[in-house]
């Protein structure tokens, strides 16, 4: 079972048509992609769908905006993608249930997508706010119960932290963490410490043969599971 989430986040100059050769170099070795904002910008609504036409046929196709707006914001911002074959969305967690989550999650449930709520993130300011409210921050996510959560490959005590408290109170919820590769995570250290899925960009996107390394990280993380 394929562990890998593929970022898919434009830089530069890059061409939606090298895009998707990439993808599909890699395709075999990703449980799913991860669309986020500098595709959408660049590529437009029907850019995002040929990547999500492209993905549809893997497990998990993630709409990542960045969300962290008022409910009726972030429902128009997700509503043109209803229906389209994307299934999961990322919002931020911190932005609380009441006017936001709540109401968000109640119009993405009633079309069968999936919430990952971003719990902790990956770069070093991160530890400037977020990780001082954590507490606060599972509060909400015991009270949503989301599909899943974004805790970084970046600090693996959060994700064994995190996932502990989760279990305790049996809420189980998928574990996706970013941080592998350019912001200096191992690849498969974040499964060790516990998450189920490894999102990477770059380190795949970007490298001169994005086959070779991601059969490479494929490896590290089948190697990994059959272990655990
Ligand atoms: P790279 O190229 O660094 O891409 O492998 C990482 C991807 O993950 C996203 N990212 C985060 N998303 N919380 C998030 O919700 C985080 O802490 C975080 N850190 C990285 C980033 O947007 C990119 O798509």
């Amino acid at each position: 079972m394929a562990r890998i989430i593929l970022a898919v986040d434009p830089y530069g100059d890059i061409g939606i048509d090298e895009i998707i050769a990439r993808i599909n170099m890699v395709k075999e070795y990703i449980a799913g992609v991860k669309i986020g904002l500098p595709l959408l910008i660049r590529f437009g609504l029907p850019g995002v769908k040929k990547i999500i036409d492209l993905a549809r046929d893997t497990e998990h196709v993630i709409l990542d905006f960045k969300l962290a707006d008022i409910a009726p914001v972030m429902i128009s911002t997700i509503e043109p993608f209803v229906g389209t074959g994307a299934n999961e969305v990322i919002a931020h967690a911190f932005i609380g249930l009441d006017g936001a989550l709540k109401e968000f999650k109640e119009y993405i449930d009633s079309y069968g997508l999936k919430l990952i709520l971003v719990v902790s993130m990956s770069h070093p300011g991160s530890t400037d706010i977020m990780e001082h409210v954590l507490d606060k921050i599972i509060n909400v996510v015991e009270k949503l119960e989301p599909y899943g959560i974004v805790v970084p490959a970046t600090r693996p005590h959060i994700i064994q932290n995190v996932k502990k408290k989760l279990l305790s109170k049996n809420i189980d919820v998928k574990i996706y963490s970013p941080g592998i590769g350019v912001q200096g995570a191992k690849p498969g250290s974040a499964l060790k410490a516990g998450a189920d899925y490894e999102i990477i960009g770059r380190s795949i996107l970007y490298s001169p043969n994005p086959l070779e390394a991601a059969s490479l990280i494929a490896r590290i993380h089948d190697e990994l599971v059959r272990r655990r």
